[in-house]
Formats: C-alpha cells, structure tokens, sequence
C-alpha cells in the first residue's frame, strides 16, 4: 500500500511593509501563516519608508522562516517547492524575500517559483472557496492597485478596468492623513465611519455612470481636504467622523456599482473581493447586498486572506508548482509587472 506523501509549500512576501511567511499543506491547508507588520516603524512617519522597510525585512525574515518550519513540524528538506513575491512592490523590499527564497531553494536543491504578489491577491479568494471555478470577476482593491480583472486561471487575467489615478487603498490613507489618523488609514476610517453620518456631505462619485469600468479617487480626495479647510478656516471643529462615513460611501458606492456592471457587461455571474480593502465592512456588506439583490455568487476571502500574508502566496505558489511552472533562480524583483496574461504572453515577462 502506498502512501502520499504531504504537499508543503512555503510562502514568503515582503513586497511592502509586511514580512510574512505562511506554510501551506497540499494546497489547501495553511498550516502557519506569520505577518510581522512594520506599521508601527512606518507610523511616525505618515507612510512607509522604503530603506527602513527593507531593513525590517532583514531582520523579521530568517527567524519567521525558521518559526514557521517549527509551526509546521518539518525539516526544510521536506519542503515541496519555495514561492515568494517578486513583484509589483518595493524594489529593495522584494529583494530580501526573493533573496532569501531563491537561495533556500538553491542550497536545499528544491523548485523556486516567483508569484506575482497582485494575482496572489486575487487567489486568495479560490483557497477561500475552493468550489470557485474560472472564470470569476475579481475587484482588487489594495493600496497600490484599483482593478476590475476577469480570473481565467492562476496565470491568466484579463483587466477590464482600472483606476486612472489614485487607488483606493491610497485614497483612504491619504484621507486618513487629512483628517488626524494614523498610517494605515483605511482601518482607522472603517472604524470611525460607523460612528458618523454617510449622507452629512455629498461627495464626487467619478466616473460612476461613465459606462467604462475604470476608477478616479483624486478628485474625491480633493473634494475631502476642500471641506476640512473650509472648517478650518471658519474656526469649526472638523467633524472627522461624518467626512469619514460620507467618503466611504463615495468609495464604497463606486466601487459596488463598477463590480455589478462588470458583471452585467461581462456575463460573468461571480464576484470576488481581493487587496487590503476588501477588509472594509462597508465594502463587503454593500457587495453582499448588491450581489445578493441581483442572484450573483460572491466570494470575499477572510480577513487573514485579505491584507499582506504569505499564505496567499504559497496559494498560487501551490496552483503554478501543480501547471508545473519552475522559476528560474535569475529571476529579478520588479517595482511594476502587469498581471499575467495567456494572449498577451505576458506570463513570460519573468
Ligand atoms: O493589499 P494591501 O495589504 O497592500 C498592498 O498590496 O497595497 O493593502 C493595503 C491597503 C492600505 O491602503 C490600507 O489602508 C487598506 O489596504 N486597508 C483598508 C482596510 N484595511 C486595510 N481600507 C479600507 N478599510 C479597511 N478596513
Ligand atoms: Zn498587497
């Protein structure tokens, strides 16, 4: 009688200001998944800081690799396969996973596979529902990226639409910052939004009835510093929760509009939420109702599976080592790289 042995991925991501390293047992299992977040590091100053982050990195990242494999119960030699993140992100920053990863692979003679840290996102919603079948409509919202993609396997996205400046990640930490909160402002403005009025200002909704599925979040952003410098000016306290609940129902409001026309334009009758903003409340509860309100299936991933961790990354790490795809040990890190794509050959931009 022969025994199948375990399937164990290791992931590793720190293409921002996350060190993380998940463990990931015949693909569907995450046995361990370690995010050592530098927020704090970051906070003083207002954003992340590139050099600091990658330093951070150094230091976070060979003592999570070892907890993990401890975590899991393994030897480094029992591994499968070593994924990590090599794009898009901070350069330096990827660098120390990727480095880190390849030389792993190299010295314990096991398969290196590079993951694209954005279709990684959006994978996280098939390990959240494993009945998920391509194709499926995926909104990735993250702090860089604002994105209406149709999923039509691990390496092959179609993007339908995108955001013409700001992401939406971006807009609420920049809102965050006008209003007095910390980095990162999206949490913070989640939080206090329940505690204002979402209808005490109106404003923009760009590009709503366009017809095209592409974003705009500057002109909102604007629209928030212009009402917190009228207040200013006339000597009035700023009313931070109600600009806070009325800016995120602008956003939530475009972005659950965008994602429903998608689906009616594409026929594509499954949504799913991927990026650090799929952790908004609004967002996932005003998408629940509107998918449910039209009998679409919607998937969201859990909030462990939304903002930065590796176990996403050994998700799609585990989807590319069963297609059979090997990372070559020169791959580089790349501060920007399109999703990948089966008819544009994009999938070879590696
Ligand atoms: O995907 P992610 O963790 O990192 C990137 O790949 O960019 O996304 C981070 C972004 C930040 O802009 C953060 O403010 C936002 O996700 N975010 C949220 C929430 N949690 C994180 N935005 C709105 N509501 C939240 N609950
Ligand atoms: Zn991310």
């Amino acid at each position: 009688m022969s025994v199948l042995a375990d399937t164990w991925i290791l992931g590793i991501e720190s293409s921002c200001d996350e060190t993380a390293v998940a463990l990931l047992r015949n693909g569907t299992e995450v046995v361990c998944s370690l995010v050592a977040s530098q927020a704090a590091v970051h906070r003083r100053f207002g954003g992340v800081v590139p050099e600091v982050a990658s330093r951070q990195h150094i230091e976070s990242i060979h003592p999570l690799i070892a907890q993990a494999l401890v975590a899991g119960g393994i030897q480094p030699r029992e591994l499968g396969a070593i994924a990590a993140t090599y794009a898009p992100g901070l350069v330096g920053a990827l660098l120390v996973g990727l480095v880190s990863a390849k030389a792993a692979a190299w010295a314990l003679d096991l398969p290196f596979i590079g993951v694209h840290h954005l279709a990684a996102h959006i994978w996280a919603n098939v390990m959240a529902n494993p009945a998920l079948t391509c194709p499926f409509l995926c909104l990735l919202v993250s702090g860089g990226h604002t994105a209406l993609v149709r999923v039509k396997g691990p390496l092959d996205y179609d993007l339908l639409g995108e955001t013409l400046d700001d992401a939406a990640g971006e807009a609420y930490d920049k809102v965050a910052r006008l209003l007095g909160l910390p980095y990162p402002g999206g949490p913070e403005i989640d939080r206090l939004a329940v505690l204002g009025n979402p209808k005490a200002f109106k404003f923009p909704r760009a590009m709503r009835y366009d017809g095209s599925l592409d974003f705009s979040f500057s002109g909102l952003k604007t629209a928030v510093r212009l009402m917190v410098e009228k207040h200013q000016q006339a000597h009035m306290p700023v009313p931070v929760a109600d600009i806070a609940a009325s800016f995120q129902a602008a956003v939530v409001d475009v972005l659950v509009a965008k994602s429903i026309q998608a689906a009616e334009q594409t026929g594509i009758t499954h949504l799913t939420i991927a990026g650090g903003v799929a952790a908004n409340s609004a967002l996932r509860s005003q998408m629940a109702a509107a998918c449910n309100e039209r009998h679409l299936a919607l998937t969201i991933p859990p909030l462990s599976l939304c903002g930065d961790n590796a176990a996403m990354i050994a998700g799609l790490g585990h989807a590319m080592w069963r297609q059979g795809v090997r990372s070559p040990l020169s791959l580089g890190a790349r501060s920007r790289l399109a999703l990948p794509s089966l008819a544009s050959g994009d999938t070879d931009k590696r």
